[in-house]
């Protein structure tokens, strides 16, 4: 049984999150299915779990409610990788923003390529060119785990800070990789915290204003 795909080393032993992936390009496709629509995404070396979709993301992407209640804002997909959860975002909202952010350039190309063979607006952004009033209305995360505790820390405070009011975050961590740490500390930070299913090991955390 796979465990948690945050534990494989990507292929030729380089983390995902490096800003330029040195591993050599060998594109590859994965199916995503939005709502009965697929998509096949193009993935590569050197980015987050390119040989399927992440059942991590799958599971986040499969509880997600629609957001039409949400105050006006971005949706913000953190950490996109090759782009599973910003494109899904950009099929179910078409009338809001989506913006997809990663450090990785590799993965940045792909997730706007996907975007665009799919027809879908998706805004994909390094973390240092994201527009400083950008409204966020959700953050939708499959977070960096193996960035380490402080780093994953500030990452998320970064965000979860550019909420609006109304707004919220949707995260999946698995048990073994600190979902219960995790939640325990966004709660010392002031955030109310739910978390709204466990599966496969996945826990899904509803991050909100208190
Ligand atoms: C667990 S992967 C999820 C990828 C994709 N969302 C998915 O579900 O397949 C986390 C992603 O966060 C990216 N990342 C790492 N540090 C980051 C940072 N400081 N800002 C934005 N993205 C970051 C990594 O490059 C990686 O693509």
């Amino acid at each position: 049984m796979p465990g948690p795909s945050e534990n494989d080393p990507s292929p030729g032993g380089e983390q995902y999150f490096t800003a330029s992936p040195g591993a050599a390009s060998r594109p590859g496709s994965v199916p995503l299915t939005v709502d009965g629509a697929t998509f096949d995404l193009t993935t590569d070396r050197g980015v987050f779990s390119g040989e399927r979709i992440d059942p991590g993301t799958r599971v986040l992407l499969d509880v997600l409610p629609h957001f039409d209640g949400l105050p006006e804002g971005a949706l913000v997909d953190v950490g996109c990788g090759y782009g599973p959860i910003a494109l899904t975002l950009a099929a179910r909202h078409p009338g809001r923003q989506v913006v997809a952010v990663d450090v990785n350039e590799r993965a940045r190309e792909l997730c706007a390529s996907n975007a665009r063979l799919a027809r879908l607006a998706v805004d994909v952004h390094a973390p240092d060119d994201v527009p400083d009033d950008l409204r966020v209305a959700a953050v939708v995360s499959n977070p960096p785990i193996r960035v380490g505790k402080a780093v994953l820390h500030e990452l998320l405070a970064f965000w979860l800070d550019r909420l609006v009011d109304g707004g919220e975050a949707w995260l999946v961590v698995h048990q073994h990789l600190g979902a219960g740490s995790l939640a325990d500390w966004l709660g010392e930070q002031g955030w109310a915290v739910e978390k709204v299913k466990s599966k496969k090991g996945y826990r899904i955390l509803r991050v909100r204003h208190t």
